[in-house]
């Protein structure tokens, strides 16, 4: 089955609160977002977001400027749906984020909660972390959540790459310095735990 064609089928057939990596607000990334980028008027974009509350929490906080993509549709517009009016405020994209590109729009963050660990072709995260040079403005914040080293091996059936804070940040290289990382567990609704690592780095001025 083809990357789209997986998640559309998830979306379509489980409730928002049944998937493995729901959870009723991302705390950590909330936390993490509004330490790193305090300014409202940063411009954040929330990548793979499926249908998390992330959004909603941000616009909460008078986030200005918020860009969400998710490869699946119908979990775009289960949030829009939910925002109501709200959603208006918010820039929505469809695409596969491996094969995307946001034009001349810049972010001053960007983040990725449980998206690049399923990238396991090497092809494929280059090309994500060609967008992100591409997309985050100099002295812009990227913060990453992937399972950690003694996390899952697999998520909605699909393998992932598991990383620590030194792995994930020699996947990007060069113009970008890490700035700090936490692990995390992550308590799935079928009572199981997941360790995630929350790792941000900052893009060369
Ligand atoms: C495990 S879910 C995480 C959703 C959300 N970030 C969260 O933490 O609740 C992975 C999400 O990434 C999206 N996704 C997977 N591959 C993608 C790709 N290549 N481009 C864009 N989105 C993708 C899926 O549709 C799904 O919503």
């Amino acid at each position: 089955m083809q990357t789209a064609e997986h998640w559309e089928n998830v979306y379509r057939t489980k409730d928002f609160d049944a998937v493995s990596w729901y959870a009723p607000h991302l705390g950590e990334s909330l936390r993490l977002i509004r330490q790193l980028a305090p300014d409202k008027t940063a411009a954040v974009v929330d990548i793979g977001a499926g249908e998390s509350t992330l959004v909603d929490d941000l616009l909460h906080h008078h986030y200005l400027d918020l860009s969400v993509i998710d490869i699946s549709v119908t979990a775009i517009d289960f949030s829009k749906q939910r925002l109501g009016a709200q959603a208006e405020q918010v820039g929505w994209h469809v695409g596969d984020i491996t094969q995307y590109d946001f034009g001349s729009k810049k972010f001053d963050l960007w983040h990725d909660r449980a998206v690049f660990h399923f990238l396991t072709d090497p092809a494929a995260r280059q090309a994500y972390i060609e967008l992100v040079r591409r997309s985050v403005n100099p002295g812009g914040y990227v913060l990453m959540a992937t399972f950690g080293p003694n996390g899952p091996l697999k998520c909605s059936g699909l393998d992932v790459v598991r990383y620590d804070a030194q792995s994930l940040h020699n996947e990007f290289g060069e113009g970008f310095s890490l700035q700090g990382d936490e692990l995390t567990m992550h308590h799935t609704p079928m009572g199981t735990d997941q360790q995630f690592l929350y790792c941000w780095c900052r893009v060369s001025q």
